[in-house]
């Protein structure tokens, strides 16, 4: 057995290989054209294998990213593909293969790790919680918002240019450039909806489908909220089917709109998060409250857990998970009583930290 370590430029193909016959049977695409930018040889040192007599038997990626937010700005890694051949598991290659993508996410000061699985308890062994939030909603009555001037299109050649134009436009994400939006609109079984103003300009836009995930989830959007939901109004008027909308929570707007329609709501977390670098993150953190006028913040490491609080109100938080939970929700700090009303609300300035990734940047 040998790894885990970056396959060479020459074995690329090979990784691909053993990712479509492991997690893409039947597919009429490629894996690697469903995550253009973390299954690429660009990426190959952020890919991890384990071979054994010189075939691959194990593989993750991982696939750093820049993500913005009004108070911070993070580094997650994002973790995916991950996978064992059926003749090699239960030994511990995908713990040790994860353990390699972390060390490396790290080492490229990512602040956490995120990934999306529903393997809770083998990711919770490494030190991963269910956290952040995310909202989807699901409208099975029809919307019927009014067009007013504006028209609606179903063709995938819209310029990414435009639609990077709209995405810059939302306060949470990664940074991307438009050529990453380019290779995102090629991915199979991606439908790219689009809602223009009278004069050619893009007013909206909204996303469905992500190779073999995400059909029937509009998982990207952008554009004032009035135009996005005349968008999803014209989307659902020519399918069957309900329809529903990820939304991050701190887009409010969209969220009361939705939600005063009828949709209906299911509160879920944005994946499964580590901390990476617990200094670098708390410092972002300490930066963000001085920002807002708290200079008395506190979290530090000790030999009992994680001392938090504000001023003299001090607690210890013993699992690393609800550290996690703490600072990117969905642990609600109003309802931390262990703190005054003013401590609380002077947390509540900072936290929780809106972590938010769009959909086609999951891996
Ligand atoms: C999930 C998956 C990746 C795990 O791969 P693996 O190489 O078997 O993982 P590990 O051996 O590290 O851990 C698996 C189990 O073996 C146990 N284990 C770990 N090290 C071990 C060792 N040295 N000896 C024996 N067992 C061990 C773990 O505790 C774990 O137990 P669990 O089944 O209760 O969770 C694999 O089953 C797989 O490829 N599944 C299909 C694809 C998939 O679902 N991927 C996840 C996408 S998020």
């Amino acid at each position: 057995m040998e790894g885990p370590r970056s396959p060479a430029e020459s074995e690329f193909p090979q990784v691909i290989n053993f990712l479509n016959s492991s997690l893409r049977e039947g597919a009429e695409w490629s894996i690697s054209n469903e995550y253009p930018t973390a299954l690429t040889s660009n990426n190959i040192h952020n890919i991890r294998i384990i071979t054994d007599e010189e075939r691959i038997v194990s593989h993750a990626v991982l696939k750093p990213l820049i993500v913005k937010s009004p108070h911070v700005i993070f580094k997650v890694g994002a973790i995916g593909s991950v996978v064992t051949d059926p003749s090699h598991r239960n030994q511990g290659l995908s713990t040790t293969i994860l353990n390699s993508c972390l060390k490396e996410a790290a080492q490229q000061q990512c602040d956490v790790a995120v990934l999306w699985t529903n393997l809770y308890d083998f990711y919770r062994r490494l030190g991963f919680e269910l956290a952040g939030t995310e909202m989807s909603f699901t409208f099975e009555a029809p919307l019927n918002v009014p067009a007013g001037d504006l028209r609606f299109s179903d063709e995938n050649r819209v310029s990414p240019e435009a639609i990077h134009r709209l995405y810059s436009t939302h306060t949470v994400g990664s940074v991307r450039g438009a050529e990453d939006i380019r290779k995102f609109m090629g991915i199979p079984k991606t439908l790219v909806y689009t809602a223009w103003e009278k004069d050619g300009s893009l007013a909206a836009y909204a996303i469905e489908g992500k190779g073999a995930d995400l059909g029937g989830y509009i998982h990207e959007w952008a554009g004032g909220t009035s135009k996005v939901l005349a968008l999803l109004s014209w989307i659902q008027s020519r399918r069957q089917g309900p329809l529903t909308l990820i939304s991050p929570r701190h887009c409010r707007n969209m969220v009361t709109q939705l939600t005063g329609k009828g949709a209906m709501v299911n509160e879920g977390f944005l994946g499964m998060i580590k901390i990476l670098n617990f200094d670098q993150l708390t410092a972002k953190l300490k930066r963000a409250f001085r920002a807002e006028g708290v200079a008395d913040i506190v979290f530090e490491r000790t030999a009992g857990g994680v001392l938090f609080g504000v001023g003299s109100e001090l607690f210890t938080l013993q699992e690393e998970g609800d550290v996690c939970r703490l600072i990117f929700g969905p642990l609600d700090i109003q309802e931390l009583d262990m703190f005054s009303e003013a401590a609380r609300a002077r947390l509540a300035k900072v936290l929780p930290l809106p972590l938010w990734l769009w959909g086609w940047d999951s891996v």
